[in-house]
């Protein structure tokens, strides 16, 4: 609808470059519309620009037409369609046509806003499926499980808000030829598990001592492929010792989730048994199968480019590849899922290059109908730039890194003296705030792609584009209605008696800056990049400190008491409020009105 649009001023552009580049070159009706955001500080280059009359320029040329940018850019601004956004439209430099917005127009959309709650833009509705955090039982959920659980969290919590229907799953790595060692290991060490439950608390360890004996003993070796048998027929003594080994990991996985407000549902490899076995038969009734050395492998292309995925290993048990593609399918068939997002290090990036192309290639996926991402990342380093680790050298637990973000975080609060003015919970509040949200934050803010450095210092750094900054900020913020002695709780009934006023030049960028807001959503989707939030929400922390540096809130005299009230100004503050709020709530931030 209309109003759906006009809260994409991007797309909204878009279509009125699109008509009238139409309008006035036909034959060039097809051109991409180029629309940028200006960011510049001169407001006589406008807040959005088209750059559409250079290139058409050219190819008029090639075709054997000459006609300056400018002239074309002229023609552009002609046939463009009214619309309630624009203030007007001008023609500049070499051919540019900048865009001034419409202040009116952003008045109403603040004081919807402001009014309604943000809702968020309309898109086409999917149903998603997003694979994330997917550590291993027994073994160590290490900084790259805990990427995928930050980032796999909030683009859930981003397409949850854009109101699809998203699945979250994690595949949990449940499932296997470990689980023969760790069985017969069990059995040896705990020989009444069944009756008794084992003091195994220490999965870590216990994993460590049965993979030693695994390497050390042939007939250990021997029992323990035994049990991956007896595991596989559904023993139901093997089956105990599983679920009881399984059941330690998910508790500890569990505390992880817990205190960074993860949610997820378990759906790991085991999961998938019978389906491994359907799949398989699947793949061989299309003949895609094919024998080597002992093994069965699929080429993922007819061109057998890229790495074979192993289907069945020469000893006829299934591998990584089987369940990821027995998952791909009942995701497609069963789940009926249109999209699908596996939030995995750039590590598995040719795995899943495989998986996706073979899924494609026996049937399974639809590019036209089925939309696939390995949302990847890189890896954690440490300061000193290498692999994150402890001092001692070994990977680093990670309710250890949490514990140690909550000391740091309440030092800081310390150091600050924040301990003297807040009451007891509110710190606790503000320490916890702070401490997961840097560390979440961290992980955001930069382009998910690259490798990024751990370090509680720049974290918890309140300058810069850190979360500290951004969640002392938006505290600030509260704080001035609070102080205004009167009632800003439901912001509907004040404008009722006052407008959003934006003639200030720092109103006026401050409220052009939270418009972005909805097209940065946009953006992020597309891509499954919450980089650009990040900058966002910093971008409108800058705009406001400006803002508050120069326009009176509230005047007071020298005794303090308060003499006017700026009823307009602290709606502002309000709306940014609101605007931050959702934003943190995608990022998983939760802000705390006093810090
Ligand atoms: N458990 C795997 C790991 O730790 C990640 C699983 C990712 N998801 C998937 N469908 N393969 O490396």
């Amino acid at each position: 609808t209309d109003s759906d649009n006009t809260l994409l001023i991007m797309d909204h552009l878009e279509k009125i470059f699109s008509a009238a580049i139409a309008e006035a070159y036909p034959l060039y009706s097809k051109t991409p519309v180029i629309i940028a955001a200006v960011n510049n500080v001169s407001a006589k280059f406008g807040d959005y620009q088209c750059n559409n009359a250079m290139g058409l320029a050219k190819k008029m040329k090639e075709a054997g037409i000459s006609i300056s940018p400018r002239d074309i850019a002229t023609e552009i601004k002609r046939c463009c369609p009214a619309s309630p956004l624009i203030d007007k439209i001008e023609v500049a430099g070499a051919g540019f046509v900048n865009v001034f917005l419409s202040k009116q127009h952003a008045v109403s959309a603040l004081t919807t806003m402001l009014r309604d709650g943000i809702s968020p833009p309309n898109v086409p509705k999917k149903r998603i499926l997003v694979d994330f955090s997917s550590p291993n039982i027994a073994k160590q959920m290490h900084v790259g499980h805990l990427r995928s659980t930050i980032i796999g969290e909030s683009i859930c919590r981003l397409l949850e808000f854009l109101q699809h229907d998203v699945l979250r799953i994690n595949h949990l790595g449940d499932w296997g030829t470990q689980f023969g060692m760790l069985i017969a290991h069990l059995e040896d060490r705990f020989p009444n598990f069944i009756n008794e439950s084992p003091p195994i608390g220490d999965l870590q360890a216990f994993y460590k001592e049965s993979k030693k004996r695994f390497d050390d003993d042939e007939h250990f070796k021997k029992r323990a492929y035994q049990h991956v048998v007896t595991l596989q027929a559904g023993d139901p003594k093997s089956i105990k010792a599983w679920q009881l080994i399984c059941d330690v990991s998910r508790q500890e996985f569990q505390k992880i989730y817990n205190r960074l407000d993860v949610t997820i549902e378990e759906r790991g490899e085991s999961f998938y048994q019978s389906r491994m076995l359907s799949v398989v038969e699947f793949l061989r009734s299309k003949n895609l199968l094919e024998h080597d050395d002992g093994r069965e492998i699929m080429w993922p292309n007819v061109n057998k480019t890229g790495i074979p995925l192993t289907i069945v290993k020469s000893d006829g048990g299934f591998t990584y590849d089987t369940s990821d593609m027995a998952a791909i399918r009942h995701r497609i068939e069963e789940e009926c899922v249109n999209w699908i997002i596996y939030v995995v290090d750039s590590g598995q990036s040719t795995h899943f290059n495989s998986i996706f192309e073979a899924a494609q290639r026996c049937g399974i996926a639809n590019p036209n109908e089925h939309r696939i991402d390995h949302v990847q990342f890189g890896v954690v380093l440490g300061e000193d730039g290498k692999k994150f680790k402890t001092r001692s050298g070994d990977t680093v637990k990670l309710s250890d890194l949490l514990d140690e973000g909550m000391k740091c975080s309440l030092k800081q609060l310390q150091d600050r003296g924040r301990d003297q003015i807040l009451t007891p919970q509110e710190l606790s509040d503000a320490q916890e705030s702070v401490a997961y949200g840097c560390i979440k934050y961290a992980d955001l803010c930069h382009n998910r792609i690259s490798d990024y450095v751990f370090s509680f210092e720049k974290m918890l750094d309140d300058r810069g584009n850190t979360a500290v900054y951004l969640l002392y900020t938006y505290s600030r913020i509260c704080s001035i209605a609070r102080s205004s002695g009167e009632d800003f709780s439901n912001p509907a009934k004040i404008l009722d008696a006052f407008n959003i006023v934006l003639d200030h030049e720092k109103e006026w960028k401050l409220a052009k800056t939270l418009l972005k807001f909805f097209d940065i959503i946009i953006k992020c989707s597309s891509g499954l990049y919450l980089h650009f939030l990040c900058e966002f929400c910093y971008e409108v922390c800058t705009a406001f400190t400006e803002f508050y540096d120069s326009c009176y809130c509230i005047e007071k005299d020298k005794t303090g008491k308060i003499v006017k009230v700026n009823h307009s100004r602290i709606l502002l503050c309000e709306a940014t409020a609101a605007v931050l709020r959702q934003c943190f709530k995608i990022l998983g931030l939760k802000p705390v009105a006093k810090i």
